[in-house]
């Protein structure tokens, strides 16, 4: 049976959901996305992700007064209770008579959902090789816009080296990973960058944080330098739809023995626990 995806107000399959080529999301890019968890029949911190879809929506003037009870609504038809799946939740500026930059005078967005299988992620225990590149991107990253050439170009690179994420650098810090947040254990402490407009506010890190709080893991939001991330015990990256995915290499070198780390290993446990007791 063909996926059914929601458009516009339709649950429809997914080869007849079009969207106009003047969509601004097409010619420009003009939207932003979610990704939402689902597991066994309940979603994973969805109001922060809908909280996270609010601002986004604010950052670039867009409005949809749907209520979070709404958005549920609306995307639960998508789902079933038996799966691990995530939404794709997407708004775009919608379809304007002309291509021009500046916004149309009115003009009804684009709503776009549909559901997709979370594949057990068999490399977790193992882990995964990354790489570091310079961070290229926009300096409005804190909003989850569907324009993403830069993060594409930059896990592609990865991909051509085999790695199977990107580390991100910008004036020696490690701002995050390509499509993930990254921790690191140092000296011990367990760091991840501040919230700023150079990363994505994750929910999956928020989690973790405040799973590492409530069990007295000393933890800290503090920029990890490069010279840091080279003498880390442990690197992890973490989201929605890979949770948190231990680095064993980077850039060819391995982080401690390369294997999972011992921090990750009770973390990791705490949040499989979470995520199927948490609604
Ligand atoms: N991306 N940073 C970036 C740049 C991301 O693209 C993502 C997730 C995250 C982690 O956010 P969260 O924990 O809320 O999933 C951080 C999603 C999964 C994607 O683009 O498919």
């Amino acid at each position: 049976m063909e996926q059914i995806v929601y458009l516009n107000g339709a649950y429809l399959p997914l080869s007849e959901a079009k969207v106009s080529v003047l969509d601004r999301g097409f010619l420009f890019g003009d939207g932003i996305y979610e990704v939402i968890p689902w597991y066994q029949g309940r979603f994973l911190g969805f109001n922060a992700h809908i909280e996270r879809l609010q601002a986004s929506l604010q950052a670039i003037h867009l409005e949809l007064p749907y209520s979070a009870e709404q958005w549920y609504d609306l995307l639960s038809p998508l789902l079933d209770a038996q799966s691990s799946q995530y939404i794709y939740l997407q708004i775009s500026r919608g379809y304007a008579p002309k291509r021009d930059h500046v916004f149309p005078a009115s003009v009804q967005p684009t709503v776009f959902a549909m559901s997709n299988l979370i594949p057990p992620f068999l490399e977790r225990e193992q882990g995964i090789k990354a790489v570091t590149f310079e961070d290229n991107r926009w300096a409005l990253c804190n909003i989850k816009a569907t324009s993403l050439l830069a993060n594409v170009l930059l896990k592609q690179q990865a991909a051509e080296q085999n790695a199977a994420e990107a580390i991100l650098i910008r004036e020696g810090y490690v701002t995050e990973g390509s499509a993930s947040n990254v921790f690191a254990v140092v000296d011990g402490l367990l760091m991840t960058a501040p919230k700023s407009s150079h990363i994505l506010a994750g929910i999956t890190r928020e989690i973790i944080l405040q799973l590492a709080q409530t069990h007295q893991i000393s933890v800290s939001e503090t920029a990890i330098s490069v010279a840091q991330l080279a003498q880390a015990t442990e690197v992890w990256v973490t989201s929605s739809t890979r949770e948190i995915v231990p680095i064993i290499e980077i850039n060819g070198q391995k982080v401690a023995d390369g294997k999972a780390g011992s921090v990750w290993q009770i973390l990791n446990g705490l949040y499989q626990s979470y995520k199927i007791s948490a609604s």
